[in-house]
């Protein structure tokens, strides 16, 4: 299987699974997908989960250890049930702290260049129900391109995210298939097929410039 250039990721593969349900105790994909997690960390696979909602009780998250954990990625991995067609709120709230100007993206921000980001998720809707003869109107892909882009912005790689839909019925064999699909991918990296990737994160048109922020702005506007 072909493998894909990993850029910017140097040293051994370390995975860090960002997971953020905003009730794991009443979930089953979520929960049973960590947990598979989990035990493969246990089988000497290195992976790192964190547990959002259980690290950060009062959304109070620390930037700089998320920032070094994820210096140390070799592969990302946002796993969150899907929630009004996006994220859930630590999530995005973790997205709004952690991927800074400078750091994440703009003037000199490279810490996460090259690193391939995953989105692993799950729908209550079928995948019947993602159409634009359905109540959700249209393609599951529709929703995906702000994840994408957040990744091209930070010189990331986009892989094909993986989606259990149909959640709410799923049985609890296609529940544990899914798990053992998900494990396997991540038992697999750094060596993931070439098709998984749907954007190679090297985007010549993503680089903000340092103008583009509120307080460069001001300061060159000063300058003039
Ligand atoms: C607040 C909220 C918003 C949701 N929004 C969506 C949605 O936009 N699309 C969808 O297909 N399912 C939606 N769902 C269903 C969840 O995606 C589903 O419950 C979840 O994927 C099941 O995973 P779990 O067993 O880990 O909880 C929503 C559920 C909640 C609680």
């Amino acid at each position: 299987m072909p493998e894909l250039p990993s850029a910017a990721v140097v040293g051994p593969p370390h995975i860090v699974v960002i997971a953020a349900h905003p009730a794991m105790e009443q979930s089953r994909v979520n929960h049973a997908l960590l947990q598979a997690v989990r035990a493969l960390a246990g089988d000497g696979v290195a992976v790192e989960v964190r547990d959002l909602y259980a690290l950060y009780p009062d959304y109070l998250i620390d930037v700089a250890a998320e920032q070094a954990c994820l210096a140390a990625a070799s592969l990302i991995v946002w796993q969150h049930p899907l929630h009004w067609y996006g994220m859930t709120p630590l999530m995005k709230l973790w997205v709004d702290e952690v991927l800074t100007f400078g750091w994440a993206y703009g003037p000199g921000g490279t810490a996460l260049a090259g690193k391939p980001l995953w989105l692993v998720t799950s729908t209550g809707g079928t995948r019947d129900s993602y159409h634009p003869d359905s109540y959700n109107r249209y393609a599951f892909t529709a929703f995906v391109p702000p994840y994408e882009q957040t990744a091209a912005l930070c010189g990331m790689r986009f892989i094909e995210p993986l989606v259990l839909h149909g959640a709410h019925h799923a049985s609890a064999d296609a529940v544990a298939a899914h798990a053992e699909t998900y494990c396997q991918r991540l038992r697999r990296h750094p060596a993931w097929p070439q098709d998984d990737a749907a954007g190679d994160g090297d985007c010549a048109d993503c680089a903000v410039p340092a103008t583009a922020r509120p307080a460069a702005t001001r300061e060159a506007h000063r300058a003039e």
